[in-house]
């Protein structure tokens, strides 16, 4: 048994804040075993298995529902909106991707990313090979992460090189589900890049692999851009509108999420709540691509479920604070409020329930797998002096929110395990 003493924070099912300013959490076998006021429990504890972060915070670990691992190398380039940042940057990239080493080599960096920003989970689009999908895996397998990943399926307008063909697609994913649904903390998503990528065959097996494997996850793109809803709309004259493409192939439901949804119509809204579907906000992305202003309030009035995500390489940071922040912005811009306890909320219960892993990760509560991130409130000159003069904790959170980033970030645990931790501590 390990067990921690400092300031402890999370969120109920309800998003209300927990917050000990003195605080145990104990750990056993990777999971939550009691959290609670240091003098109510310190007589369960001995003295040699605390470890203290009294300076700190601990926060259960950030979730990202939307990020591609191929697009590290991606990220900052230059000039171009959706699909000729595609076509200039994205695909060359992913290209490469067929060789396994640097599949391997890149998943490795990639999830050090992850765990140098506080994230411990997340739900990620390898490229279309499937080599490139054992790689991700095998390489979360050894870190122990919670990871949901998935082979891009792709049969058109993209490279030749890039292109699987509709049936060898289906047979891939349903090898790699086999391989790592489940398998330890590994879970697969179906997953067709956007239906300007897919013929209709394909997407008809991609509704065929969520038919045969119902607690698999889908993921793809949705309404990000005005030119790819046109396109789409060319590709699928019979659809009443982008998302019933999906629709049509039985791509909706409780474990679907669909990025960006930045365009979308009263009608889509309705169906996406009607089947449960999962809506991820990519605040960095959708700036950075020049792609619209997602509009929050719409999703939450139309009861669809919305969960927050980096978006990496089209998004321009790993971190989640920069992300809500950027999200904060956003929702300005529409004229609307986005405070730092539904923000934080959002990046760790919130984007649990959005994956449904709500029962496993998110919080404190116990009998949960002990994913946490211990915060460093001075990890700069501003931070320490907003910190010094913060009255509240809102507003600390709230210049955590608007400030933070993987600086703040002094050791991430994974299973209760030490992962990460910054070289200066
Ligand atoms: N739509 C289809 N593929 C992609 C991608 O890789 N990134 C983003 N942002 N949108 C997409
Ligand atoms: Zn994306």
């Amino acid at each position: 048994m390990q067990v921690y003493r400092s300031s402890i924070l999370d969120f109920d099912t309800d998003g209300a804040l927990r917050y000990l300013p003195d605080g145990l959490l104990f750990i056993e076998n990777g999971k939550v075993k009691n959290l609670g006021h240091f003098d109510d429990l310190i007589h369960q504890a001995s003295e040699q298995n605390i470890i203290d972060y009294r300076q700190n915070i601990i926060m259960p670990g950030f979730i990202d529902t939307h990020v591609h691992y191929p697009q590290v190398d991606v990220i900052a380039s230059y000039g171009e909106q959706l699909l000729d940042w595609l076509n200039q940057y994205t695909f060359p990239t992913e290209e490469s991707f067929k060789d396994p080493s640097i599949a391997e080599e890149t998943a490795h960096f990639f999830i050090n990313e992850l765990l140098r920003n506080g994230t411990t989970s997340a739900l990620v689009f390898a490229s279309v090979h499937k080599t490139a999908v054992d790689a991700f895996f095998k390489v979360s397998e050894s870190y122990n992460t919670r990871m949901i990943c998935g082979k891009v399926m792709m049969d058109r307008n993209a490279p030749d090189a890039l292109c699987d063909e509709a049936e060898q697609s289906y047979i891939e994913s349903k090898a790699l589900i086999e391989q790592w649904h489940d398998k330890g903390r590994q879970l697969y998503a179906v997953t067709p890049r956007f239906a300007i990528t897919s013929t209709p065959e394909q997407l008809e097996y991609a509704g065929k692999l969520l038919k045969e494997s119902p607690d698999v996850y889908l993921q793809t793109h949705l309404s990000e851009n005005k030119d790819e809803i046109r396109f789409t709309m060319e590709l699928y004259p019979d659809r009443e509108n982008y998302l019933d493409v999906y629709d049509h192939y039985g791509l909706l439901g409780k474990k679907s999420i669909f990025a960006h949804c930045v365009h979308l119509q009263e009608s889509e809204y309705k169906r996406l709540a009607q089947t449960q579907s999962k809506i991820s906000f990519c605040p960095t992305s959708n700036l950075f691509l020049g792609s619209g202003l997602f509009d929050l309030q719409q999703s939450e009035q139309h009861d669809v479920a919305t969960s927050v995500a980096t978006d990496v390489g089209a998004g321009t940071s790993f971190s989640l604070f920069r992300t809500l922040s950027e999200a904060y912005k956003i929702c300005q811009l529409n004229g609307q409020k986005l405070d730092a306890r539904k923000a934080f909320y959002m990046a760790t219960l919130g984007n649990a329930k959005a994956l449904s892993l709500d029962h496993l990760i998110g919080n404190f509560d116990v009998g949960k797998e002990a994913d946490f991130i211990v915060l460093d409130l001075e990890s700069t000159p501003l931070l320490t002096r907003k910190y010094k003069k913060s009255d509240d904790l809102d507003e600390l959170l709230f210049s955590l929110m608007m400030l933070a980033d993987d600086r703040a970030i002094s050791r991430t645990y994974i299973m209760g395990e030490c992962r990460y931790t910054k070289e200066s501590e």
